[in-house]
C-alpha cells in the first residue's frame, strides 16, 4: 500500500513537472498570422491560407500548422468562456473543422497574463477552461505570449497553461513566447514544445541576423521534444533581398528553429516558395537527430561558418558572409566535427553533387549571402 502510494505521488511530481505530449519531436512547420496580417485576421483568411497551404504544395513540403495569432477573442461569456470576434470568426469549432479537412493542423493564440498584446483578454486565471475550450474546438497548437502579467515570473505563469493542456485528452503543441525574457532555454524544455529566445522579428536584414546570434548562445539546450525559437519566418514579406532570405532559411533550419512561415502564402511569389519548400535543406531542419547546429567561428570581416552534425554521420555547413563584401570563407573539418579527411559535398541551393573536400571546404561568398552544404567522410 505504502508502495502504491509512493508511485503515485511519484507519478503525480512527475507530470505537474514536465510536459512530454509527446510533440515537437522535430522542430514545428506551419504558417502563422502574425508577421504579414496583424490584426486583419479572419475565418476566410484561414481557410484561403489552408488552401494554399495545400495548392502552393506547403503542405506536402512538410508545413503542418495553420495558426491564429492575437486579435481574434473579444471578451468572455458569462460563464467565463472566451468569446471569439464572432464577425471575424462565426464559428471556431467549423474552421478548425475545416483546417482538419485539409489533413493541416489547427492552432490559436493566447497570453499568461490578463490581456493579450493587442489588449484582448487573456486566459490568466482562466487557464483550465481555456485549454477545455481550445480542444473541445480541435486546437492543435497554443502560443503562449507574455504580455500584461500579474508581476510574477513566466516560470510560474507558463507551467499552469502546460498542466491545464496536458489535463484535456487532445495533445496541444505548447509555445511558450516570453520573448526571452528569463532565459527559458534553462527552464523552458519542462514546460513547453519551443521558447522564443528573442523579440519580435523584423522583416530586414539586422533585425534577422541579430536574433539568429541571440538564439545560438542557447544551441546546447534544444531537442526533440524543445526547441529554441528565434522568431517566425520573414521569408517573402519583401523587406530582404533573395540572398538575405536564403542566409535566413538557412540559419533557421540549420539552428532547427520552428518553421513558421510568416508571409501571405496566397499570393507568394515563386521566389518565396522556392526558398520555403527546399526540401533538402528542410531535411536538415527535421533531421531525427534533433541538434542545434551553431556558429562555430566569425572572423572580423564577418566570415563566418556555423555548423551542425546530422544522423547518418553528415554534418551540415552553412558558409556565410556577414560582412559588406564578397569573401572567401573557411570551413577546417576540425572545426565543424569531421573527424575524416576526406568528405563528400552537396550543395544544399545548387541542389548538386560537387567536388569532394579534403581537410577543409572554402567558397566564394557575397554579402548577406550563405552557401549550405552537407559534407559525408568517405
Ligand atoms: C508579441 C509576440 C508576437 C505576436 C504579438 C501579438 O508579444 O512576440 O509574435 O504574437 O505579440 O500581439
Amino acid at each position: 500500500m505504502k508502495a502504491l502510494l509512493q508511485l503515485m505521488f511519484a507519478c503525480i511530481l512527475h507530470s505537474s513537472l514536465s510536459l512530454e505530449n509527446g510533440l515537437g519531436r522535430t522542430p514545428q512547420m506551419g504558417w502563422n498570422s502574425w508577421n504579414h496580417f496583424h490584426c486583419s485576421v479572419s475565418a476566410r483568411l484561414i481557410m484561403e491560407t489552408a488552401d494554399a497551404m495545400v495548392s502552393k504544395g506547403l503542405k506536402a513540403a512538410g508545413y503542418q500548422y495553420v495558426n491564429i495569432d492575437d486579435c481574434w477573442q473579444v471578451a468572455r461569456f458569462p460563464n467565463n468562456t472566451i468569446k471569439p470576434d464572432h464577425k471575424k470568426f462565426p464559428d471556431m469549432k467549423q474552421l478548425a473543422d475545416y483546417v482538419h479537412s485539409k489533413s493541416l493542423k489547427f492552432g490559436l493564440y493566447s497570453d499568461a497574463g490578463t490581456h493579450t498584446c493587442q489588449k484582448r483578454p487573456g486566459s490568466l486565471g482562466y487557464e483550465d477552461i481555456d485549454a477545455e475550450t481550445y480542444a473541445g474546438w480541435g486546437v492543435d497548437y497554443l502560443k503562449y505570449d507574455n504580455c500584461n502579467d500579474n508581476g510574477t515570473k513566466p516560470e510560474i505563469r507558463y507551467p499552469v497553461m502546460r498542466d491545464a493542456l496536458n489535463k484535456t485528452d487532445k495533445p496541444i503543441f505548447y509555445s511558450v513566447c516570453e520573448w526571452g525574457i528569463d532565459d527559458p532555454a534553462t527552464w523552458a524544455p519542462k514546460v513547453g514544445n519551443s521558447w522564443r529566445t528573442t523579440e519580435d522579428i523584423e522583416d530586414n536584414w539586422d533585425s534577422m541576423y541579430s536574433r539568429a546570434v541571440l538564439n545560438d548562445q542557447w544551441w546546447k539546450y534544444a531537442g526533440p521534444g524543445g526547441w529554441n525559437d528565434p522568431d517566425m519566418l520573414e521569408v517573402g514579406n519583401g523587406g530582404m533581398s533573395h540572398n538575405a532570405y536564403i542566409v535566413h532559411f538557412s540559419l533557421w533550419c540549420l539552428m532547427k528553429a520552428p518553421l513558421l512561415i510568416g508571409c501571405d502564402v496566397r499570393s507568394i511569389s515563386k521566389d518565396a516558395l522556392d526558398i520555403l519548400t527546399n526540401s533538402e535543406v528542410i531535411a536538415v531542419n527535421q533531421d531525427p537527430l534533433g541538434v542545434q547546429g551553431h556558429r562555430v567561428k566569425m572572423t572580423t570581416d564577418g566570415a563566418e561558418v556555423w555548423a551542425g552534425p546530422l544522423s547518418g554521420n553528415s554534418v551540415a555547413v552553412i558558409l556565410l558572409n556577414s560582412g559588406t563584401k564578397t569573401q572567401n570563407v573557411t570551413a577546417y573539418f576540425s572545426e565543424i566535427g569531421l573527424s575524416a579527411d576526406t568528405a563528400s559535398v552537396r550543395d544544399l541551393w545548387a541542389h548538386e553533387d560537387q567536388e569532394s573536400a579534403t581537410n577543409s571546404i572554402s567558397r566564394s561568398v557575397h554579402s548577406h549571402s550563405a552557401v549550405m552544404l552537407v559534407l559525408k567522410p568517405f
